[in-house]
């Protein structure tokens, strides 16, 4: 019958406990090679220094510094700009308080020149200012930048490439920092003062390192796939020094590129990676992400749809169309309770008139898809959590995780997948995983914060 032959074409999605250790072993291989100066070049994974370090006590950072700070967001879903309060409540404890303004990034903007995203994330800046009656004020500025950046201090790196969506011309191989000053500048209608530069899985991290101490591990699962970790020093080579830790963005998205992952990527992931504005880059990236899972979905469907196993053999001109299916829709049809109601209403507006069993086909697509992507995902991170316990030499390591993005957040049983198999490959690790909430304004002002610290009293 029709779903026994649906489940056999996508019994390929599901990856044993074995598998899904290899993928592990091999994520930590590449991570080793990242870290190493003879063989950082040729890695996949870039683990990239961030220069966000810890103090030798242990502490990642001590703040210091109360008042306002402005953040920018760029490379999630939304590009925001945030004004943060950092303050001290009565306990002394740290309080902050955001006040945040989303714009959309014209597609123009992000795939024309680097001047052009620039220009248009300065005018936001300028907007955000006037609104908020703070144009006069040169505020500390905390930029997450969520790409693959190398840092040659907190508030300087070179973007390295484009990821996502994003393609603007003109940027890579240039100091992203000096990119938006320029902007600033050509504007010449407010200051600001950029005092330092974080990925998005840094800011995460951070955030949730002030809600808890053992934080130390910072992973999205959003647009994008990523994960930060506190590595030891005398480990990161491609910087000096030996004392402490030092945050290192491991970029793994482009795990996979060198060739890692070709047994299991399937049909469906080439024609994603194929018809994608980067072929043969962030493969392992491809494989989970909100950026693809939902065009995953809708490959296997248009499969099943030739095999005459969906929709009586036919397709609507909706869903034979590259990205109409996205990827929230795969979190509203797993959301179904069992009356089809949500796949029906998904269906419908692609374009198709499913009877009960295409619903339960879909179901199931939408189910092999995620699974996988949650199970992947894991592998990842199982293989940063076993490296820290290796580095420690702990008996048992006790550690958190801070997680953003909107694959984790709002997909319905992502989260649950994820946490299981992570827990299952990492023995003699008890792993407490934190959502962060604003993570990328919070962190980037605590981090500012920090850094303007730093610079006083160099002075
Ligand atoms: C947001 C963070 O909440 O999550 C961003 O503030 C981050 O910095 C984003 O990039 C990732 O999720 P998504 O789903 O927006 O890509
Ligand atoms: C992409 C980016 C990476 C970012 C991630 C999540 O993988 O290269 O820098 O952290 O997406 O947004």
């Amino acid at each position: 019958d029709k779903i026994l032959m649906a489940k056999q074409i996508l019994s390929e999605f599901r990856l044993k406990n074995e598998e899904l250790k290899e993928v592990m072993k091999r994520m930590q291989r590449e991570m080793d090679r990242g870290l190493r100066l003879e063989t950082h070049e040729e890695a996949s994974v870039k683990m990239l220094p961030t220069y966000v370090c810890s103090t030798p006590e242990g502490s990642v950072c001590v703040l210091t510094e109360v008042g306002d700070f402005l953040a920018l967001d760029l490379g999630g879903t939304n590009f925001r700009v945030m004004l943060v309060k950092v303050g001290e409540d009565e306990e002394r404890s740290w309080k902050v308080e955001t006040k945040n303004q989303m714009y959309s990034i014209p597609e123009d903007a992000m795939t024309g020149t680097a001047q052009m995203l620039f220009d248009y994330i300065a005018e936001c800046m300028s907007n955000f200012l006037d609104k908020h009656h703070i144009k006069h004020k040169k505020l500390p500025l905390g930029f997450t930048f969520s790409f693959p950046v190398r840092h040659e201090d907190i508030d300087k790196g070179i973007l390295l490439n484009w990821t996502k969506g994003f393609k603007a011309s003109g940027a890579e191989g240039n100091n992203v920092v000096g990119l938006l000053r320029d902007a600033i500048k050509r504007r010449g209608d407010f200051e600001m003062d950029v005092v330092a530069m974080v990925n998005d899985t840094v800011a995460t991290m951070i955030s949730c390192y002030y809600e808890d101490r053992s934080c130390e591990v910072g992973m999205i699962v959003g647009t994008g796939c990523n994960a930060c970790y506190m590595e030891e020093m005398r480990t990161v080579e491609l910087v000096e020094g030996e004392q402490g830790r030092m945050c290192v963005n491991t970029e793994w998205g482009a795990f996979g590129n060198n060739g890692e992952l070709e047994e299991f990527r399937l049909e469906y992931d080439r024609v994603v990676d194929e018809t994608s504005i980067n072929p043969g880059q962030q493969l392992y990236e491809k494989l989970i992400s909100g950026k693809y899972m939902g065009e995953l979905v809708r490959l296997v469907l248009m499969k099943l749809v030739n095999e005459d196993l969906l929709f009586n053999g036919e397709a609507s001109e909706l869903l034979k169309t590259g990205g109409s299916l996205e990827t929230r829709y795969v979190s509203q049809m797993e959301s179904d309770t069992g009356d089809r109601k949500q796949i029906y209403n998904v269906l419908s507006s692609l374009g198709v008139l499913p009877s009960e069993l295409d619903c339960d086909i879909v179901r199931l697509v939408c189910e092999s898809v995620s699974t996988r992507s949650a199970h992947m995902c894991a592998a990842g991170l199982a293989g940063v959590i076993n490296l820290i316990r290796e580095r420690r030499s702990e008996e048992a390591l006790k550690i958190t995780v801070g997680i953003d993005g909107s694959v984790y957040k709002l997909h319905p049983c992502f989260r649950d997948r994820f946490h299981k198999i992570v827990r299952d490959l990492t023995p003699h690790c008890e792993i407490t995983f934190i959502q962060s909430e604003e993570g990328s304004g919070r962190g980037a002002a605590l981090i500012s914060a920090v850094a303007c610290k730093m610079a006083a009293s160099i002075l």
